[in-house]
């Protein structure tokens, strides 16, 4: 018997590339992240491993977040999340920037370093020119003895498994797992958020690896449009808040593997200057999930779709058909609490990336001039 056989397309596990088999691994990420870090009350997160004593977590008065690409996203929601939750200061940088230039470190500042290989040189760099100004840094990586793991203070391993396609898609959304948990615990411990808040989060977080599941067994309508969108060479993507966030993850994940050049703008930044860009016919997508700000990105929504923009909404079901009314096209996001809809709303933008990139023959695995990992400056 002939059986065509080799280890790459073993390791692929059925799928046709390591991004769509890491796609469909989030569910799984989801839970083993999440695994032995709640108690089984489900009332209260355990990180027993960490160094960082109650006392020290009390005495945090800001938090530096500091990573590069996909990393750097997945820390602007984690940042997001620890003012909401603990309502301390945090600042953000991308770990090419913040190393030289001096940022303002004192004793008090907790930096976290996010990398999902925990070898890249820039953000390596800067884990050490903060413990050289005397901060305590948490890392947040996916490879368990990498040089960043090795010299932090202390880690926070997500769970995510060897991830292989450039394209980081598994190792962001573990790492949103990752930083809900450390928000939480460091809520817990400043007694920011009641014991029923922290059990109401902590319910919600367990029910996002179906809600991911569920999406992923429902692709056809981003398959089509993907293949719709591979035909533009410009497209953007605009929200506010968290959605803002998520955006900017889409866009990058879209330019990375498709070559389609994409913008990530801030809803409401739009008018000051980016609005001059859109004319008929080029595809916006508009994520519209924030119910704080929904109304704020409705007419946000109204100025492109005034100047002829093509647009998608991604939002929760209920308001579906009331956005129907601005946009072209609306996808349903499952409903989870704001804070953690970002774990749910990248989905449709990862796998949109990766119908786009396929639609115009590209190696999706292995984007030109891309690495996995950068190691050099
Ligand atoms: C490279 C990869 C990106 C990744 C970034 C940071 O540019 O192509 O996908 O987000 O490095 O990598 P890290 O391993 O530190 O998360």
């Amino acid at each position: 018997i002939n059986v065509d056989w080799d280890a790459v397309t073993a390791e692929k596990g059925g799928f046709a590339h390591f991004m769509l088999k890491e796609i469909h691994e989030q569910p799984k990420a989801y839970r083993d992240t999440m695994l032995g870090r709640i108690d089984e009350s489900g009332r209260r997160i355990v990180l027993p491993d960490l160094h960082l004593t109650e006392d020290k977590i009390r005495s945090i008065n800001n938090v530096h977040i500091v990573a590069c690409g996909t990393a750097y996203h997945a820390g602007l929601v984690g940042g997001s999340v620890i003012e909401r939750l603990v309502r301390i200061p945090v600042m953000y940088d991308v770990a090419s920037e913040y190393r030289y230039r001096s940022p303002l470190i004192t004793p008090e500042t907790l930096v976290i370093v996010v990398s999902q290989s925990g070898e890249t040189a820039d953000t390596l760099a800067a884990l050490r020119e903060a413990q050289a100004n005397g901060a305590h840094v948490l890392a947040i990586t996916n490879v368990v003895g990498s040089s960043i793991a090795r010299d932090a203070d202390d880690v926070i391993n997500t769970l995510a498994g060897p991830e292989i396609a450039v394209a980081s898609t598994k190792a962001y959304t573990s790492q949103l797992i990752a930083f809900y948990l450390f928000s939480l615990y460091l809520a817990q411990v400043r007694g920011t958020q009641t014991a029923d808040e922290i059990a109401h989060i902590i319910a919600a977080m367990h029910a996002l690896p179906e809600q991911v599941e569920s999406m992923l067994a429902n692709v056809d309508a981003i398959k089509a449009y993907a293949e719709h969108i591979a035909k533009h060479e410009d497209l953007f993507f605009i929200g506010r808040g968290l959605d803002y966030a998520v955006a900017m993850e889409g866009s990058l994940k879209l330019k990375e593997i498709s070559y389609i050049h994409s913008e990530a703008y801030a809803a409401g930044e739009l008018k000051h200057g980016t609005l001059a860009l859109i004319e008929e016919g080029i595809p916006v997508i508009a994520l519209a999930t924030q119910e704080s700000v929904l109304e704020k990105t409705v007419s946000n929504i109204k100025e492109v779709k005034a100047r002829g923009a093509d647009v998608l909404a991604l939002t929760h079901e209920e308001h579906v058909a009331g956005l129907l009314k601005s946009v072209d096209q609306a996808f349903a996001i499952p409903k989870t609490l704001p804070i953690l809809t970002p774990a749910l709303s990248v989905v449709p933008l990862q796998l949109l990336a990766y119908y786009a990139s396929l639609a115009r023959g590209n190696d999706v695995d292995k984007p030109r001039n891309l690495a996995k990992s950068v190691t050099v400056e």
